[in-house]
């Protein structure tokens, strides 16, 4: 396994905490402040000149998601997080029966739900599969896609047990039946390596600040390139249209391929953040961080099995993503203390404790963060 532990000086925070909450927030690299300097030096310099230098950056940090999952070039933009990549994307469809259904599942993020579910004003027929978040129902959701669907969205992994969606037969199944599919990546992105092209999706959406150590305010959007040119989004702002420059009046223009999808004034100092954790993700290489991953979650897995707790996570290597959910009585009060010694972590109700070692923690972080807990559940009063 490639030693990435070398990184661990480029992430300030992992000096002073047991940091393994990476699918949440992942460590800011210490280059950021520069990078937010060079932005705000441009504005602060050129003034209104800085556009020149700032635009053309917009296609240069999607450029390295592309390269991530290896999507063609120009066939990814940035936005500023899930919602409004989703919004987007959704503002691009007609309702209309019999084929106005979406089909997603309990497990989904509630950002994408809350969206969905603002679409049945339009007519939308959204079939929500499954009642256990915690459980991917694969047949039933699979089963579920036909001639009525619209759209099909789907999670690459959970959120709350990090269980790894096959999307293959999604696909396929969509494909038979001529829907469209759009996978959330969000907790995907920088951790499990995929080619999107090989994925067959429609769309894929997700945002930054988790295992790309992006930090907050950068989503993104990846459209099939065969397709982009067919789709005209509601949600279009001026740099939508084929002649930003030009201050025409509608209807709209709209530019060609996935610039129809920028909207208004690009999120400048989010991205030039952004493009630091890329950076690194790319040249750590997310074949590597999986490799690292799957040895730590199992360390996690044993290590919390053996000590009586609940593990919400599916035990096969290959049916889970990069995190370990774990379960104890008094979980949230536990998840409090560890923060309070120095471990950070998360709880998600309903699932547990998250635990995401990244590409630079070590086993002796993730073997620390057991004993803690044990010691924890150990000292807490009976009844919490
Ligand atoms: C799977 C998934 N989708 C979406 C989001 C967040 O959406 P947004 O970028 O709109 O805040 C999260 C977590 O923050 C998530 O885990």
């Amino acid at each position: 396994m490639p030693d990435l532990l070398a990184w661990r000086s480029r992430f300030p925070i992992l000096a002073k905490k047991t940091y393994l909450i990476n699918n949440s927030l992942g460590a800011m690299p210490d280059s950021v402040p520069a990078a937010l300097a060079e932005y705000t030096d441009l504005w602060a310099s050129e003034g209104v000149v800085a556009w020149d230098t700032w635009l053309p950056e917009v296609s240069a940090v999607a450029g390295i998601l592309e390269d991530i999952i290896a999507a063609p070039r120009g066939s990814m933009t940035m936005c500023q997080n899930v919602t409004n990549a989703l919004a987007a994307v959704l503002s691009c469809l007609e309702y209309e029966p019999p084929r106005n259904r979406i089909v997603c599942c309990a497990g989904e993020f509630p950002t994408v739900e809350y969206l969905l579910d603002g679409e049945r004003r339009l007519g939308a027929e959204v079939v929500r599969i499954g009642s256990d978040p915690l459980v991917f129902p694969t047949e039933q959701f699979v089963d579920a896609i036909d001639h009525h669907t619209l759209l099909v969205l789907v999670s690459h992994v959970l959120f709350r047990t990090a269980e790894l969606v096959d999307l293959a037969p999604i696909v396929e199944r969509a494909r038979q039946f001529g829907a469209l599919v759009l996978v959330d990546a969000y907790q995907s992105m920088g951790s499990i390596p995929f080619n999107v092209m090989d994925l067959g999706v429609d769309f894929l959406v997700g945002g930054s600040v988790k295992w790309l150590c992006g930090g907050p305010g950068a989503g993104y959007l990846f459209v099939r390139p065969d397709l982009v040119d067919r789709l005209e989004p509601r949600l279009a702002g001026w740099f939508s249209h084929a002649r930003p420059f030009g201050f025409e009046p509608p209807p709209i223009v709209y530019a060609p391929g996935i610039s129809r999808f920028t909207g208004g004034t690009p999120n400048m100092p989010a991205y030039y953040q952004a493009r630091e954790g890329y950076r690194i993700i790319r040249e750590v290489g997310v074949s590597a961080i999986r490799e690292k991953a799957i040895h730590q979650t199992q360390l996690l897995i044993e290590g919390a099995l053996a000590r009586g707790f609940t593990v919400n996570t599916p035990l096969e290597p290959a049916r889970r993503g990069n995190h370990v959910t774990v379960d104890l009585p008094h979980a949230e009060q536990v998840k409090d203390e560890l923060i309070r010694r120095g471990f950070v972590v998360d709880f998600r109700p309903g699932a547990g404790i998250r635990i995401a070692p990244h590409f630079y923690n070590t086993d002796d972080e993730c073997r620390a963060i057991l004993e803690e807990m044990e010691t924890i559940a150990r000292e807490l009063p009976a009844g919490g």
